[in-house]
């Protein structure tokens, strides 16, 4: 059957706990609810118990977790399907690296101010990282790399769902990769 739109990679980035995966699912069902039908989610929590099980979080880990999930994209992309990527990608490198070879690619940095992912602690993790516990947790003890020109930047800690789901929305138009809204 035919489909009257191209594939492309919304890509999210951020800190744990910024909320990449709560909004990448809700653009997914945004996507779906204007007729979109082929879209792929690539969580990173999801992709560490598959595709990237038994990768750690040293930077050559945390690289090769991206570059295979951005593997996964460019394969997807090129074969007309969305797809939806929500990883830390806590480096600029090679999530550049990712963009050139998708292409059709848009980075969504999903911005939050490291006090308030901290006072949320949705996973408890941070609390153990402050305290020495988990080591190399990104924003505590490892580095995050913000993108330098990303398509949409949301700021969670600040603007409501509506509002950064209607900035994506509004990139994805005006970029040529979704229709309109009639
Ligand atoms: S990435 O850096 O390789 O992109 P990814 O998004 O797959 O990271 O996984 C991040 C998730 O792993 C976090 O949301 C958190 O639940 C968990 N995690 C466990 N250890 C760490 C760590 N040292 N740094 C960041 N996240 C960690």
């Amino acid at each position: 059957m035919s489909q009257d739109y191209q594939g492309f990679t919304l890509w999210f980035t951020g800190l744990s706990g910024s909320g990449k995966s709560t909004l990448a699912h809700h653009v997914e069902e945004a996507l779906r609810a204007r007729g979109i039908r082929k879209i792929e989610m690539l969580d990173g929590d999801v992709v560490r118990t598959n595709l990237s099980k038994g990768l750690g979080f040293s930077k050559e880990d945390r690289d090769t977790n991206i570059r295979r999930i951005g593997w996964v994209c460019e394969v997807l992309t090129r074969n007309d399907v969305v797809a939806i990527a929500a990883a830390i990608s806590p480096y600029r490198a090679v999530r550049d690296e990712v963009r050139e070879k998708v292409g059709r690619f848009v980075e969504v940095y999903v911005e939050c101010p490291l006090d308030t992912v901290v006072a949320r602690d949705v996973k408890g993790l941070y609390e153990k990282a402050l305290a020495g516990e988990i080591k190399n947790f990104t924003g505590v003890s490892d580095p995050y790399e913000a993108p330098l020109n990303p398509e949409v930047v949301v700021h969670t800690g600040r603007e409501s769902e509506e509002e950064s789901m209607g900035k994506i929305l509004r990139a994805l138009e005006e970029l040529g990769y979704l229709p309109h809204e009639m």
